[in-house]
């Protein structure tokens, strides 16, 4: 994709990842962006790179507007190899001592990355550097979502450049909010809920802080996904609402199964709860990704898990699932366990201990059914539907 200029010398010069679907797990069914800024003043400064094999369309993207050797800064906000393995190579090519600027957790992790000495330069959190017409202010913002992780924002056009924060895996070719509309929002959502949702607390205090120091935005340049430029404060807000993790009357009824009892104990649990008028998702772990199921459990009240026994254990993307799902630390919710078992059961009980260590409210002992269930146990899991219904905040 050719450069975007997005103010007065000041330009996107990232590149769209088409093709990837798995981003270290998480589904990236349209791609993503890894997204590169330009701002040209006396000295000319680049925000952040790209993955490292999109390292020379980065740089071929900077020729159409400047020989790359006339960079004079870079700023590195955030480590992670989606934004910085580039870093070598645009660094070889304008020039090793040149600065890096980067705060003092990135001072530490950069050099671990690339084993190489580069001319690092810490930033403390609310140091200005002066560019000529404009002066970069720099925002630690620690474990959102890495210890690293910075802002940097633009005084005299109110950009701010958030690095992960306000992204999206979103590889399409428009480049800002207004061109994309109100379809950028499960994106948004979606990324939130997989990278960021541990962090809830933290953003709720980002979000009261970037207020006390009264800053306002033009433009919030994210590095994955679309530019908002119509209503920065749009995603702000939203990021405010789904910090707060409030739970709706809807529930998630998550299960593998191997011969079909499971699938049946889930398929009566949600009519348990469709019965009570909940907005109920039936999820076989074999047709929905894990990071859509996360996306959905950001709202949800309940998160009902089912598998068979299988080994003494539980089946493996159950496993997988309740792994990834305890990372994110999802908050107010209340769960419970079933499944079905040939001789020895396990499951359900470990389910439970899962679901209580990551401080999901069981609400019930959970179901047990050795082979298949019949219409006594049907009856229990409507029975377990409706209960959870009657947890749930009305809507
Ligand atoms: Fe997009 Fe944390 O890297």
């Amino acid at each position: 994709m050719e450069p975007v200029k997005i103010a007065e010398d000041i330009y996107w010069v990232g590149v769209v990842d088409w093709n990837i679907r798995d981003f270290h797990g998480y589904s990236t069914y349209l791609g993503t962006t890894y997204n590169a800024y330009l701002v040209l003043d006396d000295k000319i400064t680049l925000i952040d790179t790209v993955k490292s094999n999109f390292a020379d369309e980065l740089l071929s993207n900077i020729s159409r507007i400047i020989d790359p050797k006339r960079i004079d800064i870079v700023i590195s906000n955030h480590t992670e190899m989606d934004h910085s393995g580039g870093l070598l190579r645009v660094m070889h090519r304008i020039g090793e001592e040149k600065p890096i600027y980067c705060s003092k957790m990135g001072y530490k992790h950069l050099p671990m990355h690339f084993r190489k000495d580069l001319n690092y330069q810490v930033v403390k959190d609310g140091e200005q550097l002066s560019i000529g017409k404009r002066t970069f202010t720099f925002l630690e913002t620690r474990m959102l979502h890495w210890p690293d992780s910075m802002f940097t924002y633009l005084g005299e056009e109110k950009i701010l450049f958030s690095s992960d924060a306000f992204g999206q895996h979103y590889g399409g070719s428009e480049r800002f909010d207004d061109e994309v509309g109100d379809d950028i929002m499960p994106h948004a959502k979606k990324y939130f809920a997989n990278i960021l949702l541990l962090y809830s607390p933290l953003i709720l205090k980002l979000i009261k802080r970037v207020q006390e120091m009264g800053l306002s935005f033009n433009m919030i340049c994210p590095d994955h996904g679309i530019i908002w430029r119509k209503d920065p404060m749009k995603i702000i807000n939203a990021y405010a609402t789904w910090s707060e993790q409030r739970p709706t009357r809807k529930a998630l009824v998550v299960y593998d199964t191997m011969w079909h009892s499971t699938q049946l104990m889930a398929e009566a649990i949600c009519d348990g709860l469709v019965q009570e008028g909940v907005k109920t998702f039936c999820m076989d772990l074999r047709a929905w990704h894990r990071s859509d199921i996360i996306t959905e459990l950001l709202d949800a009240g309940a998160l009902i898990v089912g598998s068979p026994t299988l080994n003494n254990g539980l089946f493996p993307t159950v496993s997988d699932f309740l792994t990834y799902m305890k990372g994110l630390k999802p908050k107010n919710k209340i769960g419970a366990a079933f499944g079905s078992y040939g001789w020895s059961g396990e499951a359900v009980k470990l389910i439970n201990q899962e679901l209580e260590s990551a401080k999901i409210r069981l609400i019930h002992e959970g179901i047990r059914v050795q082979f298949v269930p019949d219409e006594d146990a049907l009856k229990r899991c409507i029975e377990l539907g409706k209960r959870i219904a009657k947890e749930l905040p009305e809507q």
